[in-house]
């Protein structure tokens, strides 16, 4: 596996959980929760630009959503198109690199056009690299990318796997889920074979920069071993051990 050699946290990724309690908890309808997450989103992602991450991949619609009723579903759809106009400005002055990635030509035409436009318009920037994943499953990332390997007669390996996935970035290093359950939810399946999880019972629509920041700080104190051992037991390894190998 060809992991990065530093253990500094640099991509970061977030299931951005719990819009529709927190809604509950204030006797609000569901799609209230998710418009006020989506007023999160643009603070959290300056907040990974200010701290100079290099990425930051954030689920904002599984393929598994699309089981929800279609009135929240064409709200959710509704609300990726408002965010492209809202911070399309916000995106090009803080020299963000941004895409969508998921299977997610069930869009409209005109969402995606902007996606499209905006993609286009930031893919020289040199900032936070930001993912929007949207129509997004992991399993079916991995079965794309797997297909294409066949129909270009290419041998499966981790190496044309990894180039064959929507985007560049193939080792998430933290991976955050707000809302306060403990699971992957089809989400960077392949990227997070390494990647810390840090699971916090913060609603998204409650979460702040400053959360997410003591969230790094916490994290990259974790020891990150990637099935080795840490260094100073190295030598200690040796001492102890010379006798018997
Ligand atoms: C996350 O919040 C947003 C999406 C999945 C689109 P939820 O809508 O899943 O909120 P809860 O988990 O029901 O509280
Ligand atoms: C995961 O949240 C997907 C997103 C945040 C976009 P869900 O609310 O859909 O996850 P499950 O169904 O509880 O696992
Ligand atoms: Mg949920």
């Amino acid at each position: 596996m060809n992991l990065k050699d530093q253990s500094k946290i640099q991509d970061v990724a977030i299931i951005m959980d719990g819009n529709g309690r927190w809604a509950k908890n204030r006797s609000r309808p569901r799609i209230w929760g998710h418009v006020r997450g989506a007023s999160v989103v643009s603070k959290i992602a300056e907040s990974a630009s200010d701290l100079e991450l290099n990425s930051l991949t954030l689920y904002a619609f599984s393929t598994e959503n699309f089981s929800r009723p279609d009135q929240e579903v064409n709200f959710l759809f509704k609300l990726l198109d408002k965010f492209l106009i809202k911070e399309k400005q916000k995106i090009l002055k803080n020299n963000i690199h941004f895409r969508v990635i998921g299977k997610f030509d069930f869009l409209s035409e005109k969402t995606l056009r902007k996606v499209r436009e905006l993609e286009d318009l930031t893919k020289d920037n040199t900032g936070l690299k930001l993912r929007f994943a949207f129509g997004y499953g992991g399993r079916a990332e991995i079965v794309e990318a797997c297909n294409t390997l066949i129909s270009k007669n290419l041998k499966a390996s981790e190496e044309n796997i990894s180039k064959h996935l929507y985007d560049e970035i193939i080792n998430i290093d933290l991976l955050i889920r707000t809302g306060g359950d403990q699971r992957i939810s089809n989400f960077l399946l392949w990227q997070s074979a390494y990647a810390e999880l840090f699971f916090t019972n913060t609603f998204w629509p409650d979460f702040s920069s400053q959360e997410f920041q003591d969230i790094l700080s916490q994290v990259s104190t974790r020891e990150r071993r990637f099935g080795g051992i840490h260094t100073s037991s190295e030598t200690e390894f040796q001492k102890e051990n010379q006798t018997h190998l």
